[in-house]
């Protein structure tokens, strides 16, 4: 993975997941230990649209590396407010750092910049696209807790607009499982989607009701209804709350369910669920860092 930009899940083979993926589970078991490993590297960080998650795990990641994060700042403070375009932007911050993260509102946007950049460029999110280094966080937590292959998993909610579906429905096709999409009908998988797992031949059914086949998952990976994606508020309003998983439905349904949620989460999954020995999404967000770590390890 040396030198290479990460841009899409697409691009993953089993063999780049399995070696991020243990080269991770070493940084994990031994956090503390690792200080010097790329001291001088420097990260550069260019968030166009709020971040918690990914954006401090990855200066958490560099720092533990023995790095250090350079950040482009709120957008209203940059140049981009005085009329920059994206290249011009990235063909400046190119020339101050070793690699750059970039999230932006703009499906494609990614792919755009690596035109521009040569130093490893990493997609933390191009609008409804992909964000591929969230889902090696999501598979190294789903390895941890149940293993990728012979796994049954629910993925659930903004199918259509949720980025972190669409990278980890396509990574999956790398490992023996069933994926089981449930969406209202209006917020279904996007047809290029649908059309790569088809063509991966993935084991997909898609439903509109969750209930049903609770039984049936491993894992039910839960995501927030998109918002700010919604070209109207009204069909927002038409479908926010209609999934929201409780500690009983687990309870009656499933005991052993592992839940997942990239975070944030809005009312998807009930508060009263974190107790339950299956919620592993602060784990999941907790690994951002070790993974972090290995893919920026490999990369630099
Ligand atoms: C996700 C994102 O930005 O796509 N957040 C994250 O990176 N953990 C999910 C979301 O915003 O719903």
């Amino acid at each position: 993975m040396r030198h290479e930009h990460v841009i899409s899940a697409k691009q993953f083979t089993r063999a780049d997941i399995e070696a991020v993926l243990d080269r991770a589970a070493d940084f994990a078991a031994n956090q503390q230990d690792v200080a010097d490993a790329h001291e001088g590297a420097l990260l550069a960080t260019a968030f166009f649209e709020p971040s918690t998650r990914t954006k401090m795990s990855f200066e958490a990641a560099i720092k533990r590396l023995g790095g250090d994060v350079i950040d482009m700042g709120p957008v209203e403070f940059s140049s981009v407010s005085k009329g920059e375009t994206l290249a011009d932007t990235l063909r400046v911050i190119e020339g101050y750092a070793d690699a750059i993260v970039l999230r932006h509102p703009m499906e494609g946007s990614a792919t755009m910049a690596t035109e521009y950049v040569d130093v490893p460029l990493l997609n933390a999110g191009d609008g409804a696209g992909q964000h591929p280094t969230q889902t090696l966080l999501d598979l190294f937590t789903i390895r941890e807790e149940v293993g990728l292959d012979d796994l049954t998993i629910g993925i659930m909610g903004d199918l259509k607009y949720g980025r972190t579906v669409h990278s980890l429905a396509q990574a999956l096709t790398n490992f023996d499982t069933a994926q089981h999409f449930i969406s209202p009908e209006s917020l279904r998988l996007p047809r290029s989607v649908r059309y790569d797992l088809h063509e991966q031949g993935a084991k997909v059914r898609e439903h509109e009701d969750f209930e049903a086949i609770l039984s049936e998952l491993d894992v039910l990976y839960v995501t927030r209804i998109q918002r700010e994606r919604f070209p109207d508020e009204d069909e927002y309003k038409a479908v926010s709350g209609q999934y929201q998983l409780d500690k009983e439905m687990i309870l009656e349904h499933n005991e052993d369910l592992t839940v997942l949620h990239p975070l944030p989460r809005v009312d998807e999954v009930a508060p009263g669920i974190d107790s339950l020995p299956g919620a592993k999404y602060f784990e999941q967000a907790h690994n951002g860092v070790p993974v972090r770590m290995a893919l920026l390890d490999m990369l630099l």
